[in-house]
């Protein structure tokens, strides 16, 4: 036997395995979504993602302290408007009355500690359901979006976000966002993070039955990157680093995890997100009651493909469980 064939006396113990990581997994790479409606005092199971509810802003403080004690950081919030009348420009983004702009002052107040993300976008707002705006000839209104979009945004920082996500992958919004904050005074108070490679992926449809927000017309593709763009999401993550992003984010997360690779090299001195989407969730919870393994196992194998990639930030729907399972 040559001396190089033998690797495993160096991963026989527990201790000398926890040593092969990179990085650790702790409670601070996790980022918890989570659905807010427009009926106050609403606890409305989602049946395509189970486990997860919309909730009102009344109900925020029992939802969430339990989860804060057990050490939960941060959370990104999701407007889900069923009330409201939702026009071509998506005007109720930034209702000032609605339950994101409330919820966020909400929760600066009950929990100090915690980090409140936002997820800009205008697909839950408009009447088309789409994420940007459209010229009379039907085709993306790129200027406008953008613009519509930092005006969203600018009014979520206004408010107390730590943090702004846009997700509607409108060309140029990195950079409107950017200005707007900073010539709004928020540019040292509010962290901007770009959904930059964010694929037209089979993997929303939980989330948009959650957050009714289906396009009423047409699909995402003109906008949402094709699966196969490899060279394209290199040259939108280093389009937004270059616009002014503070964070980077790729999504969905276990099939692109070439991506997440990508991104870290690419974006080698940023933090580094990705977004384990509904459908991913919906997927790992089917299989585990299928059988084909268990949960929490899976849960982890997945999760740590996504640290091993190079994130220290996870966006999941099981923050809870991993808030449960980890120890620190
Ligand atoms: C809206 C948005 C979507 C997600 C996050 N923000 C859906 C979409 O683009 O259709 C997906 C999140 C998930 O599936 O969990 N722009
Ligand atoms: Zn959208």
């Amino acid at each position: 036997m040559e001396i190089s064939s033998i690797l495993q006396g160096g991963y026989q113990h527990p201790l000398s395995r926890s040593w092969q990581g990179q990085r650790t997994l702790t409670k601070n790479m996790f980022m918890y979504p989570i659905f807010i409606t427009d009926e106050p005092d609403a606890r409305v199971e989602i049946s395509s993602l189970p486990g997860q509810c919309r909730w009102g802003v009344n109900r925020l403080q029992e939802f969430l302290a339990p989860l804060v004690e057990k050490g939960l950081r941060s959370v990104i919030l999701f407007g889900v408007p069923l009330h409201c009348h939702k026009d071509e420009r998506g005007g109720p983004a930034d209702d000032p009355n609605g339950p994101v702009i409330a919820s966020i002052k909400l929760l600066r107040t009950l929990f100090p500690d915690m980090y409140i993300a936002c997820d800009v976008c205008l697909c839950e707002y408009s009447s088309h359901g789409h994420c940007g705006l459209f010229a009379s000839d039907g085709s993306l209104d790129q200027g406008p979006s953008a613009a519509r979009i930092a005006e969203v945004a600018l009014a979520y920082a206004r408010a107390g976000a730590h943090c702004v996500a846009p997700s509607d992958m409108m060309d140029g919004r990195i950079k409107a966002i950017k200005r707007a904050l900073i010539d709004g005074g928020f540019g040292n108070r509010c962290t901007l993070m770009s959904y930059s490679a964010k694929f037209a992926s089979s993997l929303y449809g939980p989330f948009r039955e959650a957050a009714g927000s289906a396009p009423s017309f047409g699909d995402r593709k003109c906008y949402q990157l094709p699966p196969t763009a490899k060279g394209l999401a290199r040259r939108a993550i280093t389009r937004d680093v270059n616009e002014g992003a503070d964070i980077i984010m790729v999504k969905p997360a276990m099939p692109y995890l070439d991506i997440i690779q990508d991104a870290k090299e690419l974006a080698r001195d940023h933090p580094l997100a990705c977004y384990q989407v509904s459908g991913e969730y919906a997927m790992i919870v089917a299989g585990a009651r299928a059988g084909v393994y268990d949960l929490k196992t899976m849960a982890f194998e997945t999760v740590e493909s996504f640290v091993r990639a190079g994130c220290t930030l996870i966006l999941t729907y099981f923050t809870p469980d991993f808030l449960d399972w980890l120890e620190q």
